[in-house]
């Protein structure tokens, strides 16, 4: 039985900016620092998974130019396997993320550059792969006729398969019944469902819509409130792990999407897999940055464990 995970997504220099506000049009404000690092959110999710101790494939287009040769050192130094097209027409994207002093919540803006012209060719010259996958994760960072693909091919081959739909979007039902797990964040849910996601009772109405839709199951993220899980049968609350201050919570989605994509791989069950998924990103939000953030297997399994 395979256990490799193939991850469908984008790359991008993040450049994070923590200030006290943002600032008003055509105002400039100083800030209190700056930090170049990693990011992309289909990045973020394969170098999480592969520090959780995944066997990670990475899909994806950068440029030829020095946050290319960021992402590869990221992927180099992850564990994780590029499977990558390089145009050199094009440049490797990059995010402005506004990180709140107070709360480290973030606002972001993304430039995917190169990976914009990821298309449902590339995925297709990756057939193989994803459908000897175990489990197949992609989100909504490239052309959604990308990811749509992928999670064709995946199904084709049997791999468990993972939406996480960010940024959000309205998502058809063709898509969301390629899906066994969806996980949206409560924007996003809101996004594809119409159901603005303010307490337990919404979150569960909008993932109720996620299955009639044509998902499997629905995991809606709910920042420290934890995650939901609803597969139609089973409905439960997965609390956060509290694992020390938080400092910054940019690519907590990532982290869960990440660690719940390798705790499926190695056979875990859904539920189980949602508890290291939020433990992992109950790490991750202690430290700064997105990719460089990500907790190893050893971590999250000493927080699973207390
Ligand atoms: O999910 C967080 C990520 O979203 C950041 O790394 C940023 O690059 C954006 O893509
Ligand atoms: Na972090």
């Amino acid at each position: 039985m395979s256990e490799d995970i193939v991850i469908l997504g984008v790359f991008v220099a993040d450049t994070a900016y923590r200030a006290a506000r943002q600032p008003r049009m055509g105002e400039t404000l100083m800030g209190t620092s700056f930090a170049l690092g990693p990011g992309g959110k289909g990045s973020n999710q394969a170098v999480a998974a592969a520090r959780a101790g995944g066997s990670v494939h990475f899909i994806t287009r950068i440029g030829d130019d020095p946050f290319g040769k960021m992402a590869q050192d990221t992927w180099a130094k992850a564990g994780v396997t590029p499977e990558i097209t390089i145009d050199a027409d094009s440049y490797t994207g990059a995010a402005y993320i506004f990180v709140e002093e107070s709360t480290g919540n973030n606002a972001i803006i993304v430039a995917p550059g190169a990976a914009e012209g990821i298309s449902a060719v590339d995925v297709d010259a990756r057939g193989d792969l994803i459908r000897a996958a175990a489990v197949f994760v992609t989100q909504l960072e490239q052309p959604m006729s990308a990811a749509m693909r992928g999670l064709k091919l995946a199904r084709e081959g049997g791999a468990k398969t993972i939406l996480n739909p960010a940024p959000a979007a309205d998502v058809p039902d063709t898509m969301l019944a390629l899906c066994d797990f969806v996980t949206p964040n409560e924007t996003e849910a809101d996004g594809i469902t119409g159901i603005a996601v303010t307490n337990m009772s919404s979150a569960r109405q909008a993932a109720d819509i996620l299955i009639r839709r044509g998902a499997g199951a629905a995991i809606i993220t709910l920042g420290d409130q934890g995650a939901l899980y609803h597969d139609g049968q089973v409905s439960e609350l997965v609390p956060v792990f509290n694992a020390g201050a938080v400092v910054e919570t940019t690519g907590a989605g990532d982290a869960f999407n990440g660690g719940f994509a390798a705790a499926l791989a190695r056979g875990m069950a859904p539920l189980e897999a949602v508890r290291f998924g939020c433990a992992t990103a109950g790490i991750s939000v202690t430290r700064p940055g997105t990719a460089p953030s990500m907790p190893t297997l050893d971590e999250i399994e000493a927080l699973l464990a207390t």
